[in-house]
């Protein structure tokens, strides 16, 4: 039996309101993927050659996709900030509202030659290597602490040529990496533990350790702002990404920290979502 592609994209839009309030978009992307069909191929009702074998595949997909494996794992990479990153089981999936994060961080180096930049938590390394390959003057490392997570991280930095460095280690441990900066950022993990007993299935197949951020879900704020507040040189900037609703208790974080200038950001879709405190440019001696 022939299928016509109006049939092919109808049929996978209903099997995937199931799993999703936008099965247009997640049809369109699974054809896109499998067979670099586009939205104008669906509208014209263009007729592909797909064999068997190809329709087996797609049904292949469409399960994996039934049983909630997020989409983006599926397809194997996301966009953020304009560039394609590998993702998969091990690693966070890049998030729109993360581009706050980057936007803030990049207004921060304007005008900066060389500025020393430093990542903490860097999964894919979208942010790293958006920062890298947006500021080329900047020297960006980045730390991360899971094995499977740093694949990605290196894959990606590398397929984008950033020239980033990638540390394999511990973000609680400043040895890590030597010297002083002037901008330090993370989007850490920050779900408390109320929040992952919420979870939609598709985020339980993300890493625990990308989400979890303790008890009250500020435990890597406490410890991230306490440990490298000193690394930043004076005028240098610490930025996260938060969650919604942690913008007070953050900003206080940072205060008694002796960061100053405590800004926040909203993304679009309105909630705070990223905080920046400033070191006193004056500061000659260590925070303590
Ligand atoms: C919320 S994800 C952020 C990933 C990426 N920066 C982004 O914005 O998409 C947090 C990341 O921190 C990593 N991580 C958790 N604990 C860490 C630690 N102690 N040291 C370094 N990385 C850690 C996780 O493996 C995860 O990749």
């Amino acid at each position: 039996m022939v299928i016509s592609l109006k049939e092919l994209y109808g049929g996978l839009k209903v099997s995937l309101q199931n799993v999703t309030d936008s099965p247009d978009f997640e049809a369109k992307e699974l054809l896109r993927h499998l067979f670099g069909i586009t939205t104008a191929d669906i509208l014209m009702d263009r007729r592909p050659d797909l064999s068997e074998e190809k329709l087996g595949e797609l049904e292949t997909l469409v399960q994996r996709r039934l049983s909630r494996e997020p989409l983006q794992y599926i397809i194997g990479s996301w966009e953020f900030y304009g560039r394609e990153f590998a993702v998969g089981e091990g690693v966070l999936i890049p998030r729109p509202d993360t581009e706050v994060l980057a936007e803030q961080v990049l207004d921060y180096l304007k005008g900066k030659e060389n500025p020393r930049v430093l990542e903490l938590c860097g999964g894919s390394g979208c942010l790293a290597a958006t920062i890298a390959l947006e500021h080329p003057g900047a020297e960006v490392t980045v730390v991360e602490k899971s094995p499977e997570a740093f694949a990605y991280l290196t894959k990606n930095c590398e397929a984008l040529k950033s020239g980033v460095r990638c540390i394999l280690g511990d973000a609680l441990d400043t040895g890590v990496v030597l010297g002083d900066f002037d901008c330090i950022l993370s989007n850490p993990p920050y779900l408390s533990a109320k929040d992952m007993s919420e979870l939609e299935p598709e985020v339980r197949k993300e890493p625990v350790m990308a989400l979890y951020g303790e008890e009250d879900g500020l435990f890597f704020y406490r410890e991230l702002t306490a440990l490298w507040k000193n690394r930043l040189l004076p005028g240098g900037m610490l930025a996260y990404e938060i969650g919604m609703g942690q913008h007070d208790d953050v900003a206080e974080i940072l205060r008694t920290n002796g960061l100053n200038n405590v800004c926040q950001t909203r993304d679009c879709g309105g909630i705070i979502r990223v905080l920046t405190g400033v070191k006193p440019a004056d500061e000659t001696l260590k925070i303590d």
